[in-house]
């Protein structure tokens, strides 16, 4: 199959963003594949950055815009684009610092921020929560789309409130309390509940029903002790 890539390309922050077009003829594959065979090929001498560790859906590092969706590369293969054009950009809620590549560490501010750990002995959780939020790959994807967040601001978004369920749930009472506190200030206040985090998140996790689980443990419980 042929495929037009259209990759956005900068050197360093000092430089402009352009984009860079070129063909690749190969068989079907996923948009990481894609990319190693261009940066061994026709870039070899300048390849092109980008994030990349397990190529198997497990670590995160890979997720960027394709066609203007946030996705990871090793997920998506060539034959998904039938009119044969790709689009490769970095995630915009991020700083890029060169290529693909850009600097999550915002993101893990905000679990530090949030105090996302516990400090009490774990309590089991039947629910199911935990084993669900464990699947996070802290990839980003769900703060591209969410309409909330923005770096710097007091709302952490998905990606630290699917961790924040985890800790929720399996919190003894003292701790509950103080996860509780640090939930309702960057959550439950700041969440529009529009969902379009579940839409995107590439590990199917169903944030609608952490966020359910969460307000009823983190907020109406506490109401209705008032
Ligand atoms: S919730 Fe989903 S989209 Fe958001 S960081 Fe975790 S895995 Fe990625
Ligand atoms: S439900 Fe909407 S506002 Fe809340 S975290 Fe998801 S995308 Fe953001
Ligand atoms: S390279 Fe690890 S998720 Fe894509």
């Amino acid at each position: 199959m042929k495929i037009i890539f259209e990759i956005q390309r900068r050197k360093s922050v000092q430089d402009k963003p352009y984009i860079r077009k070129l063909t690749l003829e190969t068989q079907d594959t996923t948009v990481v594949e894609a990319l190693d065979i261009i940066n061994a090929g026709e870039l070899a001498d300048d390849p092109i950055q980008w994030e990349c560790s397990c190529k198997q859906k497990k670590c995160g590092a890979c997720a960027m815009l394709i066609n203007g969706r946030p996705r990871l590369a090793c997920d998506a293969m060539l034959s998904e684009f039938p009119k044969g054009i790709i689009m490769l950009a970095p995630l915009k809620k991020f700083p890029n610092v060169c290529d693909l590549v850009v600097d999550r560490s915002v993101m893990y501010d905000g679990l530090k921020h949030f105090g996302s750990w516990l400090e009490g002995e774990a309590v089991c959780d039947d629910t199911g929560i935990a084993y669900e939020a464990s699947r996070c790959l802290q990839c980003g994807c769900c703060l591209e789309v969410c309409p909330n967040y923005y770096a710097g601001g007091e709302f952490f978004g998905a990606a630290a409130l699917v961790p924040a369920s985890r800790q929720i749930s399996e919190a003894d009472k003292t701790d509950g309390k103080r996860l509780a506190k640090a939930y309702n200030e960057h959550f439950h206040k700041g969440c529009g509940k529009s969902l379009s985090c579940k839409n995107v998140c590439p590990a199917g996790i169903d944030t609608e029903r952490l966020l359910v689980r969460s307000n009823a443990a983190a907020v109406w419980r506490r109401e209705k002790r008032k």
